[in-house]
C-alpha cells in the first residue's frame, strides 16, 4: 500500500493537494478535520465534544482522533491501494499510534511530506477562505493566528518522528496549486518503490 502523511500548518494546502493526490494515485483520503466537521454537522456526541476545541483552534484530544482513524482503516483497507492522511498525526502520540495501527494491518507509512508555506501566505489564504467557508475557525485573525501557533508549538515537532525514520520530505508549498502538485508527484514517484 502507498500510505502518505500530508503534513503542514493550517492553510498550507493539505486538503487541496490531497484531492489531487488521491485522484492521480487512486488512494483514499482520510482527513480528521473533515471527519470531525461532519460529526459536528450531525450533532453526534463526538462532534459536540470536538466543537469546543475546534472553534478555538485547539487540538481535539488524541483518543478521539485516533479512534476515527482506526475505524476508517478497518472500513477501507480492503478497498484501496493506500491512504493519504491529512491533518493526522498532529502529536507524537498520534504518530506512534498510527504506526502501530498500520503494523497490525500489515502495512506502514511510505513517506511524510511537509508543505512549507510562509506565515503571511498562510494568514492570507485562511482569511480569504473565511469570507465564504463558514468554518468558525477561519473567522477572525486571532483564531487563525492561534491555529498557526498551536501548529508551531504542538504539532511541528512530529516532523522529527518521521525524520528519524528517513521518511520526511519537505515540499515548497509556495506557488500555484499545480506547481506544488508537481513537486509532490516527483517526491511520491521517487518513494513509491518503498510502498508495502
Ligand atoms: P483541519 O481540518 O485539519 O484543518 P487545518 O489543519 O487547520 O487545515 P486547513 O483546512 O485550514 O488547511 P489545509 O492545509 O488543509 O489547506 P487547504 O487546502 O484547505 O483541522 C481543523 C481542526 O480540527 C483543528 O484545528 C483541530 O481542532 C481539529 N483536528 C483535526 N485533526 C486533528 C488531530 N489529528 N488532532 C487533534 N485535533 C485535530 O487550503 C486553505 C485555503 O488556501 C483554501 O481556501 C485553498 O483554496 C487555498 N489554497 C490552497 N493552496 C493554495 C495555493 N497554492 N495558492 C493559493 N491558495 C491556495
Amino acid at each position: 500500500m502507498l500510505n502518505i502523511v500530508l503534513f503542514g500548518s493550517p492553510g498550507a494546502g493539505k486538503g487541496t493537494q490531497s484531492q489531487k493526490i488521491i485522484q492521480k494515485y487512486n488512494l483514499m483520503h482520510l482527513s480528521t478535520g473533515d471527519n470531525l466537521r461532519n460529526a459536528i454537522e450531525r450533532q453526534t456526541p463526538r462532534g459536540i465534544e470536538a466543537k469546543k476545541y475546534m472553534d478555538r483552534g485547539e487540538l481535539v484530544p488524541d483518543e478521539v482522533v485516533i479512534g476515527i482513524i482506526g475505524r476508517r482503516l478497518d472500513e477501507f483497507r480492503d478497498k484501496t491501494n493506500g491512504f493519504v492522511f491529512d491533518g493526522f498525526p498532529r502529536t507524537k502520540i498520534q504518530a506512534r499510534e498510527l504506526d502501530d495501527m498500520l503494523t497490525e494491518r500489515g502495512t506502514s507509512i511510505t513517506l511524510m511530506m511537509a508543505l512549507e508555506v510562509e506565515h503571511s501566505e498562510l494568514v492570507n489564504r485562511l482569511t480569504n477562505r473565511g469570507k465564504s467557508s463558514g468554518r468558525p475557525d477561519d473567522q477572525g485573525i486571532e483564531i487563525i493566528k492561534n491555529r498557526i501557533t498551536i501548529y508551531n508549538e504542538r504539532t511541528k515537532n512530529v516532523m522529527d518522528y518521521y525524520k528519524a525514520q528517513q521518511k520526511y520530505f519537505g515540499i515548497d508549498g509556495m506557488g500555484t496549486v499545480d506547481e506544488i502538485f508537481d513537486r509532490i508527484s516527483n517526491t511520491i514517484n521517487q518513494q513509491m518503490p518503498k510502498a508495502k
